[in-house]
Order: structure tokens, then C-alpha cells, then sequence
């Protein structure tokens, strides 16, 4: 059931919005999903006729985002992820790569999307270990304060924060850069920063036609280039290659440049 909201929104009474695409479910588009509605598809649509090697890259994000848990987990040996813009549940889910090396590890999901909570609740009913958070990142103290964070998130001790694929929904206007500080701020020695951010920088058109799609959707996207998003990680140390296209950090086969993919990711690791 729909009700219309202000400003002509058609807001669900479990506070899903139909009438406006989202990040959330068009990128579940993106990958092949079910969970998004035709505002989604039809958006989703617009982006690929001006950015067609889009699901190349966000199937890229998602294998980059599995071999940095991995990282944090199996070689940095970190137990607890706090994935702030988790998005909807995509197997392997963070919980399950993580799991999968060490089954004590403490995972909380955030995002502002309610449809991201209500599916991610439901796909984790009765797993230990994991919660699902709706926070917005805009709101960082709030976020690091939620209950269910503090439940499972033990500050004292190394935490690997993932902030893949969020960032650039940061508007400028949003400080992002104050943003990321309390974050960073906030995680003690030995911690790791898992970032990706979608960038203009390897296509000619510097790919704004495509972003301008993101104007009618829920969050706009910011396309920052490489020395841009390099800041993000302020005095973190960037592992091994640094911060680099996802389809090059760390790949278990050489990477193919065609079609190139327009998203660095990195990690990064708080010395102490
Ligand atoms: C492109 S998806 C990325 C999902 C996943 N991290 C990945 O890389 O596969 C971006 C997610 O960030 C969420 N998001 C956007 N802005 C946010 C904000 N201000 N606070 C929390 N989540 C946000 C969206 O709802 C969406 O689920």
C-alpha cells in the first residue's frame, strides 16, 4: 500500500518511498536484483545508455569488497565490521566472507534506506553476530552512538570500516571530509578503512551525463577524482597497491582494462 507524502512522495507506511529512484535499488538492478521497483529500473536504464560499463563496475565493487574483507580479516585479523551504506543483502553478504574465515566476527550493517533494513533483517534472522542499523552517515556521532552499534562494535579494539560505494552520495555540502575525520577518529590503533568512490577520471567525458541521472533520485552522486578521495583516508596508511581502479587492487587474475571501470578503492590502516 502507498500513501502520498509531501512534496507528492508516494511513502509506504514502512517508510519505502516508490515514486523516487534509489541508490539502493537501482545498484540492485545493477547487479541483477529483484528488490527495486520500475522508477528504479527505468533510472537505472537512463545511467547505462551513458555509462554502459556500469554493471562491469559494480560487479567489480562487489568482488573489490571481498577480497578487502578478506584482507581485514584473514591477514589483518580484525573480528569486527561496521559496513556503513551496506546496501541490499548480495551474496556473498560481508557477514558471510567474514564468517567464512572467522565465524566469530561481529558485523553491523548500516544504511539510511528502509528497504535496505527490512530485507537485511529478514535475510539475518538468527545469525549471531550481526545487526542491521538504520543510521545515516551524515550523522556520524549518532551512527557511532546507536545501541545495536555499541552492541556489537567494542571501540576499544581494532574495527574495520567499510564505506564502499557510499561516499560519493556524500554531497560537498555534506562535509565529507568532516565526516570521514569522526569516523576515523573514533576507531582505535590498528583499524582499517575499506573505501571505493566512483570517479570521472578514466572516461573522456569525465562521466557527468551519467551522474545528472542521480539528481532525481534519492541522494545525488559526486563523481571526486583520485587526489579527491586519496584525503578521505587523512593519516591511515594505504596498504598495497594504495588506492587504485577496484579491478586492480589485489586481483586474483590479471585485470582486464576494457571496459575501464571508474572506481578506486583502497585500504587503509590506522598506525598505533
Ligand atoms: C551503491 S550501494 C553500495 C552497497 C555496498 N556497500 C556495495 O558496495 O556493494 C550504496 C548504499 O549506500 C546507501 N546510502 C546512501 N547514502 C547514505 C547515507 N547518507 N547514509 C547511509 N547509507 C547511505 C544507499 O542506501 C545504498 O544502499
Amino acid at each position: 500500500m502507498t500513501s502520498l507524502g509531501s512534496g507528492g512522495s508516494r511513502v509506504r507506511p514502512d517508510g519505502i518511498d516508490t515514486s523516487r529512484p534509489h541508490p539502493a535499488r537501482m545498484y540492485d538492478y545493477f547487479l541483477g536484483g529483484k528488490d527495486n521497483y520500475e522508477v528504479d529500473q527505468a533510472a537505472a536504464e537512463k545511467f547505462i545508455t551513458k555509462a554502459p560499463e556500469v554493471r562491469e563496475g559494480v560487479r567489480a565493487n562487489r568482488d573489490f569488497l571481498i577480497r578487502a574483507v578478506r584482507h581485514v580479516v584473514g591477514e589483518c585479523g580484525i573480528r569486527q565490521i561496521l559496513d556503513v551504506g551496506t546496501g541490499l543483502p548480495t551474496e556473498p553478504n560481508v557477514h558471510q566472507v567474514a564468517h567464512a574465515l572467522a565465524p566469530e566476527t561481529r558485523v553491523a550493517y548500516v544504511d539510511n534506506d528502509p528497504i535496505v533494513s527490512t530485507h537485511s533483517m529478514a535475510l539475518l534472522d538468527g545469525t549471531d553476530n550481526t545487526a542491521v542499523v538504520l543510521a545515516d552517515l551524515r550523522e556520524p556521532q549518532e551512527l557511532l552512538a546507536h545501541p545495536e552499534v555499541r552492541r556489537l562494535i567494542d571501540f576499544d579494539r581494532p574495527v574495520a570500516l567499510l564505506l564502499v560505494a557510499v561516499v560519493h552520495f556524500l554531497a560537498d555540502s555534506d562535509d565529507p571530509d568532516g565526516i570521514l575525520a569522526t569516523l576515523r577518529d573514533a576507531l582505535p590503533a590498528g583499524s582499517c578503512l575499506v573505501l571505493s568512490h566512483a570517479t570521472g577520471d578514466v572516461h573522456a567525458d569525465g562521466r557527468a551525463d551519467a551522474a545528472a541521472v542521480y539528481n532525481e533520485a534519492t541522494a545525488p552522486l559526486t563523481l571526486r577524482s583520485h587526489e579527491r578521495i586519496a584525503q578521505f583516508f587523512g593519516d591511515f596508511t594505504l596498504v598495497d597497491p594504495g588506492l587504485v581502479r577496484v579491478t586492480h587492487w589485489r586481483p586474483e587474475e590479471p585485470p582486464r582494462d576494457a571496459p575501464p571501470i571508474g572506481i578506486y578503492g583502497g585500504v587503509a590502516r590506522k598506525a598505533g
